[in-house]
């Protein structure tokens, strides 16, 4: 091999490590924006509750959140669903039964309830609201 021939695979090396180094540190941060939008913020969350997002109707208006809480309201209370949730359907977590519950609300329906939660929130909530909504849910 000529000295100019090794000189450039050497480069091409060279080349091919440090790109092989950007790359891992962009999956690195890739994954870590996957992470940061699967993690929930439970203070958002509350707000979305409240209030609604995006002109989807805030879960407060048929929910409370309060034991014992007066007051009339289309869906259950739902203080202390966190562990409620845990144990509504065999082989589900809390959090993949509340997730079912916000985008499916068709698919358990609660005992002595009707089907009447607001249907389309799966097209108005982004991911990160439904995962701050379920940190949220986890709190009560
Ligand atoms: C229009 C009224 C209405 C709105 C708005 C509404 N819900 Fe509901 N929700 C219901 C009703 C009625 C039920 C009971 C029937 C059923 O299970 O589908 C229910 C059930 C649930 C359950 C299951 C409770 C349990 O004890 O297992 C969860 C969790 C829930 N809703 C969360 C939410 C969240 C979070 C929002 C806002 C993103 C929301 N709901 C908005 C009416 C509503």
């Amino acid at each position: 091999m000529k000295t100019w021939q090794l000189c450039a695979v050497l480069t091409i090396m060279a080349l091919a490590v440090l790109g092989c180094a950007r790359l891992d540190r962009l999956v690195a941060r890739l994954a870590g924006q996957a992470e940061a939008a699967a993690a929930g913020d439970p203070a958002r969350g509350e707000a979305i509750f409240r209030r609604g997002v995006a002109g989807a109707p805030p879960c407060a208006g048929c929910h409370l959140v309060e034991q014992g809480g007066a007051g009339f309201s289309l869906g259950p209370n739902l203080a202390g669903i966190a562990a409620r949730a845990a144990e509504r359907v065999a082989g589900m977590t809390a959090a993949q039964y509340l997730e079912e519950s916000i985008l499916q609300p068709g698919n358990h329906v609660v005992a002595g309830y009707h089907v009447s939660m607001f249907a389309d929130y799966a097209a108005y909530l982004s991911r990160q609201d439904v995962a701050d909504l379920i940190a949220y849910l986890l709190t009560l």
